[in-house]
């Protein structure tokens, strides 16, 4: 975690792409639109959160960031290749630079913790069994889980399902890591746990990140940009980090969120450990 980690604006001095330029996006279920005119970018090195309320579309669209479903208009760019514009062939090929965390962790439970995070690598690489092996082992103490190898996913907590499938979605070294709610149904030590690892994930290796949360402790901790969509309105309401967010924005609607606004006492205040963003992940 002592390691710098390098900021949007270092890479955009740096001339690099935008990891992800998503433009004028309609997400649909045959005619029925959920969300239309989605644009933004996330920038490499960004933690980039989907906000809003449930129902909206954060799920939707993160499908269709992932090759899973197609938009019913738009685009999206990943660095400067049309995603939904190339062959199913070249689309599967740039999805192996993607890992992906689903809310469950999906591991496969007649498989150990080894040979979960093992898969990847034996579908997709010519690895030796050997390198194999290292690099399982690798990923396992990256998340806080070496020695679990030989555990089974039913002998796992929770919190620990969670980082084993954050090791199989590392499998491949992805440059971008997405995940669907990571710290849903996970006691508030251990989604601190996993916010920490997300953060150092982005601070080592530099991983662009893209998270779906209406955790607002989550939120708070590791957004550094984001988007946020409402469902009534059917498109985006804001854009920025849910700190600049909570700042700056003039909408009533963005700020209810972000404050709990009508939830319970307990969710109203912002978590006093939690330091601005600002001295959390300050690069200069
Ligand atoms: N397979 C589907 N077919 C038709 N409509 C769907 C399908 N999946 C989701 N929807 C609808 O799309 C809308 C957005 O759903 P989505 O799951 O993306 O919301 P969400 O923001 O992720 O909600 P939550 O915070 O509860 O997970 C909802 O109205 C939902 O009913
Ligand atoms: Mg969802």
């Amino acid at each position: 975690m002592n390691k710098q980690h390098t900021t949007t604006a270092d890479h955009a001095e740096a001339g690099a792409a935008p990891a992800i330029r998503v433009c004028g996006l309609t997400l649909a279920y045959g005619a029925r639109v959920i969300q239309r005119d989605l644009t933004f970018t996330v920038n490499r090195g960004d933690i980039f959160v989907i906000m809003g309320g449930s129902g909206c579309g954060k799920s939707t669209l993160l499908r269709h960031l992932i090759g899973l479903q197609r938009p019913a208009a738009g685009e999206v760019f990943y660095g400067t290749v049309p995603f939904w514009n190339i062959s199913a062939s070249a689309r599967r090929e740039a999805m192996r630079g993607f890992g992906v965390l689903y809310q469950s962790g999906a591991l496969w439970s007649s498989m150990t913790v080894a040979e979960n995070v093992a898969l990847p690598m034996q579908l997709y690489s010519d690895l030796p069994p050997e390198a194999i092996r290292e690099r399982v082992a690798f990923k396992l103490a990256l998340v806080g889980l070496a020695g679990c190898e030989a555990c089974y996913p039913g002998e796992l907590s929770g919190g620990m399902k969670k980082r084993a499938g954050l090791a199989r979605a590392l499998a491949l070294d992805p440059e971008i890591v997405f995940f669907d709610e990571p710290s849903a149904g996970l006691d508030p030590v251990s989604a601190k746990r996993l916010d920490d690892l997300i953060l150092e994930l982005r601070d080592s290796l530099g991983t662009t990140v893209v998270v779906v949360t209406h955790e607002l402790a989550s939120l708070f901790a590791i957004g550094s940009n984001g988007v946020f969509l409402d469902a009534e309105a059917q498109t985006q309401l804001a854009l920025g980090s849910p700190r600049e967010l909570l700042a700056r924005s003039a909408d009533l609607r963005v700020i209810r969120f972000l404050t709990r606004a009508g939830g319970s006492p307990a969710e109203t205040a912002l978590p006093p450990t939690v330091a601005p963003l600002k001295q959390r992940s300050d690069t200069k």
